[in-house]
């Protein structure tokens, strides 16, 4: 009598398409390497996640619709820098007071696309009202089509919906953080080409963009840049406006803002804000990318930004 013994298993590939998981371990750290934490006098921060969000509390009765101090200003420029986006609730500040509290950090731009608000520096987004449409529902970094993209949006919700409207705002620099080292590598360097048009083509008609292409010429900037005041490095490219990697095929190219732009989608980076009518918040456009949802309609929803001019990306 024979003893037949079975064949051993196969077990199946685990093929995954590509970029199709990416999961464990993250480093999640809200400070640079060397970083300096230290207490705060004039402000209560509180953190709404590991890496990014705090909401901000002004102690000794300050007000953000009065003069900032010295000492005010520093504190939350440093709470600005180390949770990149800060929420203050029930701020309710005029137009005009918006736009003093937005001096604190530099000169304020216009913005040649988006509509008005009471004052040529503040954008008003205005969705079920008379204003143009515009949708700010994918994940982007504010007008890094400029050679001197905003180096924060202070953003005010003036009406409201009932349900909804919320805002989505991602670290950039715990998605460098992250980045596998290969992939480091290859972005080492690398310079990235960003124009208005994909980002503003689908709601503005074609002579408006015909007569704004010569303003704004596509701009290069690192693919990584290099954080002005906390060193730290972030990855700078967004759907709404990189078109691509300089000296790499469009093949290549796409393949790899793909990568790098998805990024922004991973929870453990993400801080999620629900409005109520007078909050703010202030991000470090220089660090975040910010993703509005649109999932109100057909209410209202009113806000109202300002936006700081930055500098040139290194
Ligand atoms: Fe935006």
């Amino acid at each position: 009598m024979s003893i037949t013994t079975a064949p051993a298993p196969a077990l199946r590939e685990a093929r995954v398409p590509e970029g199709g998981m990416y999961e464990g371990v993250r480093v999640l750290r809200p400070f640079p390497e060397g970083w300096e934490e230290r207490p705060y006098e004039h402000i209560e921060v509180v953190p709404q996640t590991r890496v990014i969000g705090a909401e901000i509390r002004l102690r000794g009765g300050a007000d953000l619709s009065r003069p900032l101090t010295p000492a005010l200003r520093e504190e939350i420029n440093r709470a600005l820098l180390e949770w990149k986006v800060l929420f203050f609730r029930g701020a309710h500040l005029t137009p005009d007071e918006q736009a003093a509290f937005g001096r604190n950090w530099g000169e304020l731009e216009t913005n040649p696309i988006l509509a008005r608000g009471a004052r040529e520096d503040i954008v008003r987004f205005e969705k079920g009202g008379s204003a143009r449409p515009t949708y700010e529902n994918v994940w982007h970094t504010d007008v890094t089509f400029r050679e001197r993209p905003a180096l924060g949006s202070i953003l005010q919700l003036r009406e409201v919906p009932p349900l909804g409207g919320d805002t989505m705002w991602a670290d950039m620099a715990a998605a460098y953080d992250n980045l596998p080292g290969e992939v480091k590598a290859r972005i080492d360097g690398a310079t990235a080409v960003h124009d208005f048009i994909p980002g503003f083509a689908r709601f503005t008609e074609r002579e408006e963009l015909l007569g704004l292409q010569e303003q704004f010429p596509p701009v290069e900037h690192p693919v990584v840049r290099t954080h002005p005041e906390s060193g730290r490095k972030m990855l700078f490219v967004n759907t709404s406006f990189t078109t691509h990697i300089v000296g790499m095929g469009r093949e290549e190219s796409d393949r790899l803002l793909s990568l790098l732009t998805r990024q922004a989608h991973v929870p453990e980076y993400q801080v999620r804000f629900s409005w109520r009518p007078g909050d703010i918040a202030f991000w470090d456009n220089r660090a975040t990318q910010h993703y509005a949802l649109f999932d109100y309609a057909p209410h209202r929803r009113v806000a109202e930004r300002v936006a700081i001019v930055g500098d040139r990306p290194f």
